[in-house]
């Protein structure tokens, strides 16, 4: 039987994965982050000093070994069999990982990794461009989307560093919206037929109510 895939794409901090792994825990499909993937190849390059404006060679891709776990509520992944679940959360990563998910040698590495996944699982993946280039078959798409400032004050209280103000992490987002936006490849925009969930004014299990609801409802249908 063909594998069903839920692709859940949207802007930064909208919570697309928090509410992946709910869906994927409550369906036992499996979970796949695809952000998780730039961020981890991102923190490799950048310990490797290799610079994002140089052709990431094959050579350089093949020394990358990514997996991903999703076990007992625990997401966790290994860079060259090594924990960088935290480290890839970083500022230093997330300031930098847009311009590497920019080059198109690096996005066929995590379309490769994740078509792999989807060929023996079904799975929940989230992203940017699930519903529109890595799976644009995909059964079901939800896209996203938040107020700017919201989205600053959730990330900031998940980081829980008062040191990093509000602003900082608001700027940081915008940034990633436009550059994830405007890239050529694979731009951060909704499929035409995924659904579009506003989440400023919602909680997560409100949201999680939603998406449930609407995965529901299309499978009766068909
Ligand atoms: O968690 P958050 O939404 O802040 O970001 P993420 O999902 O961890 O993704 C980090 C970055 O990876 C994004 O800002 C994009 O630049 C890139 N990305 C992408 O280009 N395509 C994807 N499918 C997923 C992430």
């Amino acid at each position: 039987m063909d594998k069903v895939i839920i692709a859940i794409d949207g802007q930064a901090s909208t919570g697309k994965s928090t509410q992946a792994k709910k869906i994927a825990l409550y369906l036992d499909y499996v979970y796949r982050d695809s952000g998780a993937y730039y961020r981890a190849i991102t923190l490799y390059l950048l310990d490797n000093d290799i610079k994002f404006d140089i052709n990431i060679s094959d050579e350089i891709l093949n020394g990358i070994n990514i997996k991903q776990t999703y076990k007992n509520g625990q997401f966790s992944i290994y860079l060259n069999d090594n924990d960088v679940t935290n480290r890839i959360r970083g500022y230093r990563v997330s300031l930098n990982v847009s311009n590497y998910a920019k080059k198109p040698e690096i996005r066929k590495f995590v379309f490769n990794q994740l078509r792999k996944s989807g060929k023996s699982n079904s799975l929940v993946v989230d992203g940017r461009d699930i519903g529109t280039v890595v799976f644009p078959n995909a059964n079901f798409k939800f896209f996203l989307v938040a107020e700017p400032r919201v989205r600053a004050e959730r990330r900031h209280k998940q980081i829980n560093d008062n040191s990093v103000k509000v602003n900082v992490v608001e700027e940081e987002i915008k940034l990633r919206d436009e550059t994830d936006s405007k890239r050529e490849i694979a731009p951060l925009r909704k499929a035409k037929d995924a659904f579009k969930i506003d989440v400023s004014h919602l909680t997560i299990d409100q949201v999680y109510n939603i998406i449930l609801k609407k995965i529901k409802s299309d499978y009766i249908k068909n």
